[in-house]
C-alpha cells in the first residue's frame, strides 16, 4: 500500500525528518527560506498532512486548496497564531502543536536575555572588539542589578513559572499578571498577583509570555510603557505584535524606560532600517529562544509523532482543537 502524501515546510532537525519518512511520502521544501504562500497552495493540493513552522500562513484558503484530503495539520511550535484553527476544526481537520519541551529552554534563554539587558553584555562585547576599551573606569558600562529585583510576568503559564523558578535564585520578588493563573502554583512558587497596570508600576524587569491573540495584539503598547519606571527593562520572547513597536522605540529613544530584549519582533524578520535597529539600548535576537539541539529536537519529533497520529486517524498526542473529535 502506498504510503500517503505530506508537505514538510522546511528540513526539520535530523530526529523528526527520520520519523516522517517512516510514516509517509514526504515533500521536504529545501531551501532555507519558506515557501510563498502561492507555493503552498500547490504543494498542499491532495496532500494527506502538512508539518508546518510558525513562519507559513495556514488559512482557509489553502485547506481548501488540499481539496479535502487533508488529515492533519501538525506545526512544530508550541505558538500556533499562523493558523486559522477555527476553519480546521470547521473541517474536522486536527491542528498539533509542540508544548512542554521547548519550556525550560525558551525561560533560559529570556533569563539571558534579562541578564544581558540588565548588565549590558553585548554592548561591553562590542565596545571591547571595537578597540575602545582604554581603562577600567568608574562609571563604565553600569547597569542594573539582578539580585534582589522585581520581575513581573505578564502571563504565568509553563514558560511563566519558569521565569519563576529562575528568578528564585537571584532572590527576585516576582509578580505576574494572568488572569488564568492557578493561584495555588503562584503561591508554591512565590510569585504574587497584580494588575498589569501594578505589575508595570512595580516590576524592575517585565517579561511576557502571552500568546499572540487579538485581546494581547499591543497588549504593551504607549500607555503600558508610560506606567513603567524609568529604569525597568522589558523582555520579550512571546510574539512580536504583543509589543507596539512605535510605541517601544519612542520610550527606549527618551530613555522613559532603560532597555529592552526582544528575541520575537514586529515584523519578523525585522526590516533593515527599522529604528529599533539604531538603539544601544535594544537588544534584538533573531527568534531562537528555543533553539538548543535537544529541544529543537524534541519539537520535530513531537511534530512527527502528531502527524504520524492524524494520518493513522488517531487522536494527535497534542491537539489544539480537541474539539474534531467530538
Ligand atoms: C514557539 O514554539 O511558538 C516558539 O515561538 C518557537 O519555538
Amino acid at each position: 500500500m502506498s504510503k500517503p502524501r505530506v508537505f514538510v515546510t522546511r528540513l526539520l532537525p535530523e530526529g523528526g525528518m527520520q520519523r516522517i519518512h517512516q510514516v509517509c511520502e514526504a515533500e521536504v521544501w529545501p531551501e532555507e527560506l519558506p515557501p510563498a504562500y502561492e507555493v503552498l497552495l500547490q504543494k498542499v493540493r491532495g496532500a494527506a498532512g502538512l508539518v508546518s513552522l510558525l513562519t507559513d500562513r495556514i488559512d482557509s484558503g489553502l485547506m481548501d486548496a488540499a481539496g479535502g484530503t487533508l488529515k492533519v495539520i501538525s506545526q512544530m511550535a508550541v505558538g500556533y497564531d499562523n493558523i486559522d484553527v477555527a476553519a480546521a476544526t470547521a473541517r474536522g481537520i486536527p491542528v498539533g502543536n509542540t508544548p512542554g519541551v521547548l519550556t525550560e529552554t525558551t525561560a533560559d534563554f529570556a533569563f539571558a536575555l534579562l541578564m544581558s539587558a540588565a548588565r549590558r553584555v553585548v554592548e561591553g562585547e562590542r565596545y571591547v572588539k571595537a578597540g575602545a576599551w582604554k581603562t577600567w573606569g568608574p562609571t563604565l558600562l553600569m547597569g542594573y542589578d539582578v539580585h534582589g529585583a522585581t520581575l513581573g510576568l505578564v502571563g504565568f503559564g509553563r514558560i511563566g513559572q519558569a521565569m519563576a523558578r529562575r528568578a528564585a535564585g537571584f532572590r527576585m520578588q516576582v509578580l505576574y499578571h494572568d488572569p488564568a493563573a492557578d493561584p495555588g502554583v503562584a503561591k508554591q512558587l512565590g510569585a504574587h498577583s497584580r494588575s498589569l497596570e501594578q505589575l508595570l508600576a512595580e516590576s524592575d524587569f517585565v517579561s511576557l509570555h502571552v500568546p499572540l491573540t487579538p485581546e494581547t495584539h499591543h497588549l504593551i503598547g504607549e500607555p503600558q510603557l508610560r506606567q513603567m519606571k524609568p529604569s525597568a527593562i522589558l523582555i520579550n520572547t512571546a510574539r512580536g505584535p504583543v509589543v507596539d513597536p512605535r510605541a517601544l522605540y519612542h520610550a527606549l529613544h527618551q530613555r522613559t524606560i532603560a532597555a529592552a530584549a526582544l528575541d520575537v519582533t514586529d515584523p519578523e524578520p525585522i526590516q533593515p532600517d527599522d529604528p529599533l535597529l539604531s538603539l544601544e539600548n535594544c537588544l534584538i535576537l533573531p527568534h531562537i529562544a528555543s533553539s538548543s539541539h535537544a529541544t529543537r529536537t524534541r519539537m520535530a519529533t513531537m511534530a512527527a509523532d502528531n502527524l504520524a497520529a492524524g494520518l493513522r486517524g488517531e487522536r494527535l498526542p497534542n491537539c489544539v482543537n480537541p474539539e474534531v473529535y467530538r
